[in-house]
């Protein structure tokens, strides 16, 4: 039996980094797509991290992911329209989050629309950017159908995640990033892979009947009933309606069509605080709400209150020092990426 491994984050970026160059990308560009990864990784969100290289690599590899560069399609001062050019996901965001802070920062708010791109990892590593900034931030994208409607039991919208960011003054920032289902799909993938059943009400089946194996889940269900469901549909409306992107429903998988662009949208929005209140003022007031719902009493059965980023970011603290740990279905799979690109996976 192979054991949870822990890998140093600087030796899985640039493993990753390597093959990413290896499948086509140029080294700048590699670079970026293996930070967000390791991003992801470090912060515990295994759904979005170097659990898609493979997929990633061989969509790179077949074309479906274009070495294009995305281009500018519509522009106003405080907006754009991105043609993605069917590229990498993560690198059509990055632009368009650089533009999104750079005009939201001159002109005070921002939003651009991205159509034609393809799946882009983890939200909230666009969002932190915005905060990062001194913006109060969002990040949005559909994605093939993974999820029915609230009362449906055929996909129809993708697991639509949002991400929110705010900056705060002494305290980190404000991060949200959920998928509208109840968990992301990927959570059904990594459980698949490492052979371990899923809890009641995250899927159900073709049929319609509550999934507790992971390989016969069809969808899985959107968070709270008609509410996630319609958070998805605001997703589906800012992500795909407005830049002119593929409707969920209209998508084809990236794991279902490993050779086809996904066509899906994004839509990223900023605003500098201070065309509500003076800036410091702002953070001030963020780091005291922080702190108050901080200092909320603990419900039976837990330690500490926690605001929306806090988890990630004490799972990224404890991966710095104790490593990114590499479950064995995973290990498996970057052993034999590593065979086929003759880079061995540097675990243990
Ligand atoms: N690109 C895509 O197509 C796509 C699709 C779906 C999801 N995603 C990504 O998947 C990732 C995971 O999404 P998820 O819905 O599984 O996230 P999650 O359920 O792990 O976390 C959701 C939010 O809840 C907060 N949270 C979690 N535990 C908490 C606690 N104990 N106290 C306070 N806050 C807590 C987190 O900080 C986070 O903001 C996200 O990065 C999302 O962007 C991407």
């Amino acid at each position: 039996v192979i054991r949870v491994v822990r890998i140093d984050p600087g030796a899985l970026f640039d493993w990753t980094a390597a093959l990413l160059r290896q499948a086509g990308l140029d080294a700048p560009d590699a670079e970026e797509v293996s930070r967000h990864l390791v991003f992801a990784d470090l912060r515990g969100i295994d759904t979005h991290g170097t659990s898609r290289l493979k997929i990633y690599l061989e969509r790179l590899e077949s074309g479906a992911i274009a070495r294009t560069a995305p281009v500018i399609e519509r522009e106003t001062a405080v907006s754009a329209l991105v043609d993605g050019r069917a590229g990498f996901g993560q690198l059509v965001c990055r632009f368009a989050t650089e533009l999104t802070i750079e005009k939201a920062r001159r002109a005070g708010i921002a939003a651009v629309a991205v159509r034609n791109s393809n799946h882009c990892g983890c939200m909230s590593y666009y969002t932190l950017q915005m905060a990062e900034a001194g913006l109060v931030g969002l990040a949005v994208t559909n994605t093939n159908a993974g999820m029915p409607p609230f009362g449906g039991m055929d996909g129809f919208f993708g697991t639509n995640p949002i991400s929110v960011a705010a900056p705060a003054g002494e305290e980190e920032p404000f991060v949200l990033d959920m998928a509208t289902s109840v968990v992301a799909f990927g959570k059904i993938f990594n459980a698949a892979r490492e052979g371990k059943p899923i809890p009641a009400g995250w899927a159900i089946t073709a049929d319609g009947q509550p999934a507790l194996d992971p390989k016969e889940a069809a969808w899985v269900l959107p968070m709270a009933g008609p509410k996630g469901s319609g958070l998805a549909m605001l997703v589906e409306t800012l992500g795909g309606v407005l830049p002119g992107a593929l409707l969920s429903v209209l998508q084809t998988g990236m794991y279902e069509a490993p050779l086809v662009p996904q066509e899906n949208g994004q839509f990223f929005l900023a605003f500098r605080p201070d065309l509500f209140r003076p800036e410091e003022e702002f953070r001030a007031a963020m780091d005291d709400l922080i702190r108050r719902l901080r200092t909320v009493r603990p419900a039976p059965g837990h330690d500490r209150v926690l605001s929306p980023g806090d988890l990630e970011r004490l799972t990224a603290q404890r991966y710095s020092r104790e490593g990114i740990p590499v479950q064995p279905g995973q290990q498996r799979e970057f052993a034999a990426l590593g065979d086929r690109y003759g880079r061995p996976f540097p675990a243990g």
